[in-house]
């Protein structure tokens, strides 16, 4: 059976792009991070994944935090990623690919727990992803970008987004696991002007690969675009089975 929670709790926090400890494109994930790590209801665990690990948000996090554990492994497809991941006895770095079956043939272990922050949005058949992440681990604590993180960008310029709405991303855990919590925040990041808005939407790397536009067509959402700040939706994922 699954164990939804009725309310979805929705909290929206603040970010200005200028603050004074800003100067990366990754404020929103970095929080996202540590939200997802502060969920965690254990004091120590055996071993980790970390699915699309990047450059170690959330091991950092876990170094930080009181929780104690054997082994993280760390899996990314990009190699570039996994260089700048930390890597010791700890911290295992391994090449990987969640859209590839041959991928997931390669793991071997058993998670004690499976984590991936951010990254998820990138699946190219989240059904099918989700169903792999499942059994390597009955444990999964995650944190995926939806469709309505840039909301108004893609109403205003009448294009779907192209990532997963949350109601996706539900039916895809409820299939692959047997108990399943959700919550959604949303975030939002203020920028002093539209150009350094537009150009963060680039390098983000949360919306799993904005349509292209036209140049024209960039200069009138530029324009049109109403708001001086960009919207982010997270869908937080307990599950277990
Ligand atoms: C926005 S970053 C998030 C990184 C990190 N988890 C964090 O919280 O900062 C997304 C990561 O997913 C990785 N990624 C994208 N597609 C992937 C795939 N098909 N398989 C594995 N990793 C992937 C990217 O290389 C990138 O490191």
């Amino acid at each position: 059976m699954n164990t939804k929670n009725p309310n979805n709790l929705n909290a929206i926090k603040e970010f200005s792009r200028f603050s004074k400890d800003y100067n990366s494109y990754n404020q929103i994930q970095t929080q996202v991070a540590k939200q997802l790590i502060d969920k965690l209801p254990h004091d120590h665990y055996g071993i980790i994944a970390d699915i699309g690990c990047g450059t170690g948000a959330l091991y950092d996090r876990l170094i930080k935090s009181e929780i104690s554990f054997e082994i993280l492994k760390a899996f990314d497809a990009s190699e570039q990623m996994l260089l700048l991941h930390p890597s010791s006895k700890k911290a295992i770095t391994q090449y990987f690919d969640f859209n590839i079956p041959n991928s997931f043939a390669s793991i071997k272990d058993k998670f004690d727990l499976v984590l991936s922050s951010s990254a998820l949005q990138w699946s190219k058949d989240l059904d099918w992803t989700i169903s792999q992440i499942a059994r390597i681990g009955d444990n999964f604590y995650g944190a995926i970008f939806t469709s309505d993180t840039f909301k108004t960008i893609h109403e205003t310029a009448s294009i779907n987004s192209p990532i997963y709405s949350a109601d996706n991303i539900k039916k895809a855990f409820d299939r692959s696991y047997k108990d399943t919590q959700y919550e959604i925040y949303t975030y939002k990041l203020h920028f002093d002007s539209k150009k350094e808005l537009f150009n963060y939407i680039k390098k983000s790397g949360v919306s799993g690969g904005e349509q292209k536009l036209s140049y024209k067509r960039t200069k009138t959402l530029m324009r049109e675009y109403p708001l001086d700040y960009l919207e982010f939706e997270v869908i937080f994922i307990k599950a277990s089975n």
